[in-house]
């Protein structure tokens, strides 16, 4: 055998990377086999992505060496990463929103001759790369106009277009249904078959099982364990990655329904959401179900003010109220923690306490208190466990589920009575989900209407009292708690075959 069939896909040296004030990651040493899907695992902040970013080049060790197949890389930045076979699909997408599909797939390294692209060949290929990825998307489709799913197939295929021998995803099931992660599990199994190695982040343990050969789980930079996945279970995995038992994942105590407070009726906005009716009680967990693309996030911004809505009203405590614009929302008292924190929740220039106080600014004398806001800020931080060593530090320094977090504390922050939560568990670990569901909880507990989507089932059946399942943009149906299960959501999100992407 030569030496190049015989190393490692990826080996990690002694890897260190440290920001200020934050040892990122941490004399990492670690192997990964051509053809192994490598599954990291860890608590939000436990350098997860930062590793991963050493080996696409996006970010430079501090120390160590990374060799690639037997050879060590020399950093030369992202470019020379995909040059040598390293792709990487980002926690947080780096597609530019407003270029097409086929000029998203091949910036960089479009096809075609000294710097002439041909758009038929481009064309050509770019089908050709998203059909491998089992997309059928439209090539001269603008990217900021798809769907998160459909966005993430264009990353897979960008990743592709570079024939990688390292394929890098950053939770990249995060925002798809179980169907879609199915799919995509068949794409990396086809991959991993052709000796690709994977480098796979996730929170989700149930997939961590699946898919993975090996686990790796880090925790403060550090590399805590390195198994084989057939050798733990979740309880072992859960414990190994937060440094305890997590007993209860989903904190569901107070289910007291009482009067209705929020009232939604014939909600309609042309193609998009089809004369949606529904209450919540003060008191109850609304679950919402469906298939990416069913509908949901489009109901909560329409209820919210973010898009415009042809027909439909909105009651609050039995008085209409008269929504146009985010801004009329909030003063109403209803808040909606969005599912793309990145554009449209954070100012991730701004510091920690800034994002969390912005809906709400303690006001004294017309000046922002500072030290008001420092103080709140700094409680919801040890609340929820933020993973930031001064609450002024801007958020994009955060790790994903970290800013997550912060999101939440903003709208925990307003007095909203009632809160909209879009997939608010994506990209945080169990325990930080575990402390978020408890909030929730309490929130209910204090009287509020909660509505709660997620594409993750376990999360809708043992948190909510209630669960509307959307499709097409209309309201399929309605499940009682004695009604729960699996089975029926399902069957009520697909009974018509859909062409959810
Ligand atoms: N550009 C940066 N500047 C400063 N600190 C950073 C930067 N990027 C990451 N960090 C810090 O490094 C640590 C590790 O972050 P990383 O994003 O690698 O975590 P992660 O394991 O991917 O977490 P998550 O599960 O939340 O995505 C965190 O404390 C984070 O705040
Ligand atoms: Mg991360």
């Amino acid at each position: 055998m030569t030496r190049e069939a015989r190393a490692p896909a990826v080996r990690f040296d002694r890897v260190s990377k440290t920001f200020p004030g934050v040892h990122a990651v941490d004399d990492v040493d670690l192997e990964v086999a051509p053809g192994e899907v490598h599954v990291f695992a860890g608590e939000n902040g436990a350098g997860k992505s930062t590793l991963m970013k050493l080996l696409a080049q996006v970010e430079e060790p501090s120390s160590g060496v990374i060799e690639l197949h037997g050879t060590p890389m020399r950093f030369r930045g992202p470019g020379h990463a995909r040059d040598v076979g390293v792709a990487m699909v980002h926690q947080e997408f780096a597609l530019a929103p407003d270029l097409t599909v086929g000029e998203n797939l091949f910036i960089g390294g479009e096809p075609g001759r000294g710097g002439w692209i041909s758009r038929g060949r481009q064309r050509r290929q770019a089908r050709t790369l998203l059909s491998r990825v089992g997309a059928d998307i439209d090539p001269d489709r603008r990217v900021g106009a798809l769907s998160t799913a459909a966005q993430q197939r264009v990353e897979m295929a960008k990743a592709l277009a570079v024939e990688a021998s390292v394929l890098i995803l950053d939770e990249p099931t995060a925002t798809l249904t179980r169907n879609q992660t199915e799919e995509l599990f068949a794409i990396v199994r086809d991959l991993t078959a052709s000796g690709i190695a994977v480098l796979y982040i996730s929170h989700r343990l149930d997939e961590i099982f699946e898919i993975g050969d090996r686990v790796t789980v880090m925790r403060d930079g550090a590399v805590v364990t390195t198994r084989p996945v057939s050798e733990l279970d979740e309880n072992a995995l859960v414990t190994l990655m937060v440094g305890r038992a997590v007993d209860n994942l989903y904190p569901r105590q107070h289910a007291r329904p009482g009067p209705v407070r929020l009232e939604v009726r014939n909600l309609t906005r042309r193609d998009v959401v089809d004369d949606v009716s529904f209450d919540v009680r003060g008191g109850e967990i609304l679950g919402m179900a469906g298939l990416v693309g069913a509908g949901r996030t489009d109901v909560a911004r329409l209820v919210f003010g973010a898009d415009p809505r042809d027909h439909g009203t909105v009651t609050l405590d039995g008085t209409q109220v008269h929504i146009r614009r985010p801004a009329d929302a909030i003063d109403a008292g209803i808040g909606y923690l969005t599912e793309s924190r990145k554009t449209e929740g954070l100012a991730l220039q701004l510091g920690v306490d800034k994002n969390i106080t912005m809906a709400r600014l303690p006001m004294w004398n017309g000046l922002i208190n500072l030290r008001a806001e420092r103080s709140v800020a700094t409680r919801r931080r040890d609340e929820l466990g933020i993973r930031v060593p001064w609450v002024g530090r801007p958020v994009q320094a955060l790790s994903g589920g970290n800013q997550q977090k912060v999101v939440l504390a903003r709208w925990l922050e307003t007095k909203a009575e009632v809160l909209f939560f879009d997939e608010p568990g994506r990209g945080m670990d169990v325990g930080a989900k575990a402390d978020m569901f408890r909030e929730m909880d309490r929130l209910a507990g204090h009287g509020k209407a909660v509505v709660f989507i997620s594409s993750y089932l376990p999360e809708l059946l043992n948190m909510c009292d209630r669960i509307l399942v959307m499709r097409g943009g209309r309201v399929a149906g309605e499940l009682a708690k004695e009604e729960f299960s699996e089975e029926r959501v399902v069957a009520l999100a697909t009974r018509a075959k859909d062409q959810n992407d």
